[in-house]
């Protein structure tokens, strides 16, 4: 193949992507867009979006491609970064990746570069997923016997079309997470690395571009739990036709990644969809979520009931007190009776025991055995609180490992919320913590854990040097290695809400913890927000207390619980704080919940478009059912509020469209013909989704559930 240029086509049942391959020079992507018919002539294609070199440029454009470099005059940002180690110094090389073969497969491509100087080897993997995803990874191999150490290499760079102008991107903080920026992609492009460890509450790991005429949208994912680096070039000199380069990939610190040592390095999967508009882009997601992500869902759907004690009791624990909640929570429903913080070692508060996972004999004289067997007298399973990763520096395992944690050398051990991070490369450490876990779920009928992570990694320095990488891929190997020995346990993802959320981490969870802001208000802005990558099932969803702890806002019970059901919903409150009609209301939601669920976790995500920018509707639609929820969160009067359009019907079936109760206190003397919607207007797809339903939105924190059933043609 020396010397040829050739054309490759990889087909999704939605995308065609084709590649331009010359070997011996570069490789490109000059489509990315919906499926070509067969029999496209691909060289027409290439030379239909190929430009003539302009005045200014290099005398051979260069051709960043699919593996950009900072070599014949492209001012991006490469795709590989290597230096060399000398006697004194590190140098930066100057890399000259060249395609040396491809092999195809039907619905994988395989790209092998080779720098001939440094002996060193890129293979590149695009191949689709579930659902027309397409996936691409990265991996590097020093057969050169140089001593270079790596400080990036990117698993996807994918020049994007210029029809993708519209840049949304998401940046959050605690109780605060994916607050939606969309923009102009301008010519200064888009960088976003984190720091801490870990996506991050700023998280740069999930993106979406579109194209502003057509609505069609590209989202584009990394899935890692480390730090990840993500950037676009948008306007940069020398380009050969002016599109952008994306590239993604795990970002760490300088000479963490040595190639001398290493075997090679493999970048994690990087993935991007496209789709013709929001919603089909979120079931794009979710259809990959559930069909390559999650762990086997045999068995762990449908998704119970939770009750959690954090918003309940707080580090306010007794046995006396928990066996109490546990017979409350029975009562309304509740499925799983989830203890959190507080249950172990000395731990009163947030300062102490992180590390001592043995259950502390103040709270619990006789261990957890006779709360656990309560709990299953009732009929709910049990689930635990931990936080393996951390260590306080009051605990015995500290004082016992006091070089286990990450730390500088001689220099101060920074705490965060009172703790440090453990250092999981040390096997001696790794292994403790295992050993305390295992010996845990031995002892107990534990059916889930909730896994947090509530620090940053600073510094991520231990006695090897940076561990800002690795890490990560040590949590993994511990996660892997507890789930393998105890492979009933479900596990949540939790990182002070949602921190540490990705395609990674949930390959190895059953749910994430989206946000510690349980205030229903702020939920109908972030539940939309990751539900545009994620799964409702594996979003928990928890009606919290009013005032909300967090916010201090009061929520009535029917808007809260209406609200939580669009997830994996739970309480986080004491039911008997409520009063009976509000402890009514939330059994009554949880009902409801339990009759829905399996529409809600398998069905296909619809946002809900309304004029009022206070309204929020969204609606999932299966097999020939759907439900949908419309919020409102200001005030609107009562002839200003624009009905509701249903999305996902089929334009020429009829529904039964009934407002399942409990029906909105203060909203419900404003609806007209109470009986119709108790029985149930039937009325066509086509309607349902032009015209809509008039709903009272006039309250703020009014929010209706509206349940439609196909009918018999
Ligand atoms: C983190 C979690 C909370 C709760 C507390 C307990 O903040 O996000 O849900 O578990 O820790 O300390």
């Amino acid at each position: 193949m020396s010397g040829s240029r050739e054309f490759v086509r990889l087909d999704g049942a939605a995308v065609t992507l084709v590649f331009t391959l010359e070997t011996g020079d570069a490789a490109d992507c000059v489509y990315l867009g919906a499926r070509l018919p067969d029999g496209e002539d691909l060289a027409a294609l290439a030379a239909a979006t190929a430009r003539g070199r302009h005045e200014s440029q290099p005398d051979v454009p260069p051709v960043p491609g699919v593996l950009p470099e900072g070599k014949a005059g492209w001012s991006g940002t490469p795709a590989v970064c290597l230096r060399e180690r000398t006697e004194h110094a590190f140098t930066e090389c100057a890399t000259d990746f060249r395609l040396v073969a491809w092999e195809q497969y039907p619905t994988e491509l395989i790209l092998t570069f080779h720098d001939a100087l440094l002996g060193v080897d890129i293979e590149q993997s695009w191949w689709l997923g579930a659902s027309s995803m397409v996936c691409a990874e990265a991996s590097i191999t020093n057969g050169g016997g140089r001593m270079l150490v790596l400080d990036r290499l990117s698993a996807l760079a994918l020049p994007i079309p210029r029809r993708f102008s519209r840049l949304t991107s998401y940046t959050g903080r605690w109780a605060g997470e994916m607050r939606e920026h969309s923009r102009p992609l301008a010519p200064e492009g888009f960088a976003r690395t984190s720091v801490a460890g870990k996506p991050g509450f700023a998280g740069g790991n999930w993106l979406i571009l579109e194209d502003p005429a057509s609505g069609e949208t590209l989202g584009v994912h990394l899935a890692w739990s480390g730090d990840h680096d993500t950037r676009i070039d948008a306007d940069m000199v020398g380009s050969a036709d002016g599109r952008a380069i994306l590239q993604m990939g795990a970002a760490w610190d300088g000479g963490e990644v040595d190639l001398e040592h290493d075997v090679g390095y493999r970048t994690p999967t990087a993935l991007f969809a496209l789709a013709s508009d929001r919603s089909a882009l979120a079931q794009c997601f979710h259809e990959h979520a559930r069909a390559a992500v999650l762990p086997a869902r045999k068995g762990w759907v449908p998704r119970k009931v939770h009750l959690n004690s954090w918003e309940a009791l707080g580090f306010n624990l007794s046995e006396s007190g928990l066996m109490r909640l546990a017979v409350d929570a029975a009562a309304i429903g509740i499925e799983r009776f989830v203890l959190d913080d507080g249950w172990f070692g000395g731990r009163r508060d947030d300062t102490t025991s992180l590390g001592d996972w043995t259950v502390s004999p103040d709270i619990f004289p006789n261990g957890l055995g006779p709360l656990i067997d309560h709990v299953k007298s009732l009929g709910m399973d049990f689930g635990l609180w931990v936080e393996p990763e951390m260590v306080s520096p009051d605990s015995d395992f500290y004082r016992a490992h006091r070089s286990g944690c990450l730390h500088a050398a001689d220099r101060d051990r920074p705490t965060m919320r009172g703790q440090l991070v453990l250092n999981l490369l040390d096997p001696a450490i790794s292994d403790a913590v295992f050993r305390q876990l295992d010996a845990l779920l031995r002892e107990y009928d534990i059916a889930y854990l909730k896994w947090d992570h509530n620090r940053d990694l600073f510094p991520a320095k231990a006695r090897v040097g940076s561990v800002r990488n690795s890490q990560t891929k040590y949590f993994y190997a511990l996660l892997d290695r507890l789930r393998a020995a105890h492979p009933q346990v479900e596990i949540e993802s939790c990182s002070s809400g949602g921190g540490r959320i990705d395609f990674g981490v949930l390959s190895r969870s059953h749910r994430v913890w989206p946000s510690d802001n349980n205030d229903a208000i702020e939920r109908l802005r972030i539940i939309p927000a990751w539900s545009q990558f994620l799964p409702l099932e594996v979003l928990g969803s928890h009606v919290g207390p009013s005032p909300n702890p967090i916010t201090g806002r009061r929520a009535a019970m029917d808007f809260r619980a209406k609200v939580a059901m669009f997830g994996h919903m739970g309480v986080e409150a004491d039911p008997a704080r409520m009063t009976d009609k509000e402890r009514a209301t939330l059994a009554a939601h949880i009902a409801l919940y339990k009759q829905w669920r399996g529409v809600l976790h398998a069905g296909d995500l619809h946002r809900l478009a309304h004029p009022d920018p206070n309204v929020t509707g969204m609606m999932v639609t299966h097999e020939g059912k759907a439900l949908a929820l419309a919020a409102q969160t200001a005030f609107s009067p009562v002839f200003d509020a624009a009905p509701v359009r249903l999305a996902g019907l089929e334009p020429g079936a009829r529904y039964r469209v009934t407002l399942p109760e409990p029906w909105p206190p203060r909203a419900k003397h404003y609806l007209a013909n109470s009986d119709s919607w108790r029985e149930g207007l039937v009325l066509s797809g086509a309607a349902l989704m032009t015209q809509g339903l008039a709903l009272p939105l006039t309250h703020p924190e009014t929010a209706w559930l509206i349940a439609l059933e196909r009918l018999p043609q």
